[in-house]
Formats: C-alpha cells, structure tokens, sequence
C-alpha cells in the first residue's frame, strides 16, 4: 500500500508499505524524518504521533484505550491525531496520507 508522509514544513514522502507492519515501521524502513517511534512500537511514547488526513479517519479502527490515552500526552494534538505504530498496513490504507507534527521533526 502506498502511504504519503507529509513533514510539517511540507515535504512529501511516498512510501511503499508492507501489508501487515505498521504504518510507523513504513514510515522508519523508508527513513522519513518526524517518525521517531521511541518504544518501538508499544503505544508508550508517542513519537510517532500522526494526523491522519480527515478523508480517512472513519475507514481506520478507532484508538484502543492504550493509543488514546498516549495521544493525550502527545504535542500539538489534533481530532485526527493517531499514533502511527497503532495503525497496521492494510491493501484498505493505499493512498493514505499522515501529516506529522512540528514537534518531532
Ligand atoms: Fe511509541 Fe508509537 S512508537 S507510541
């Protein structure tokens, strides 16, 4: 599945993502700056914090309690913030696009 990055200060990153990882281990394999993923991955810190673009929040699984209760310790926290390494790759997510905050680029 195809997956654009977008960095806060615009630039793009089209990645081609593997069905089954996480929408934060596309961003990592494919070295997209603004994806820091601290805890690997465990929905505990919150460096991988996304917003995903408004067209897809309802075709994605809501946040667990685990992921909306990190996202409120994130920055810069918007409705469509997610955490990416809870979003997992599927062919339903091509041509998704996940802008990143200012905070951790
Ligand atoms: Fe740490 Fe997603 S990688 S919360």
């Amino acid at each position: 599945a195809k997956i654009k990055f977008i960095e806060a200060d615009g630039k793009e990153h089209q990645v081609e993502a593997q069905e089954g990882q996480s929408v934060m281990q596309a961003a990592m394999d494919n070295l997209v700056p603004g994806i820091v993923a601290e805890c690997g991955g465990f929905a505990s810190c919150a460096t991988c914090h996304g917003y995903v673009d408004e067209a897809w929040m309802t075709k994605l699984p809501s946040p667990d309690a685990a992921e909306a209760s990190m996202i409120e310790c994130a920055f810069h926290v918007r409705p469509n913030s997610r955490l990416t390494c809870q979003l997992k790759v599927t062919p339903a997510l091509d041509g998704l696009v996940v802008r990143l905050p200012v905070s951790q680029t």
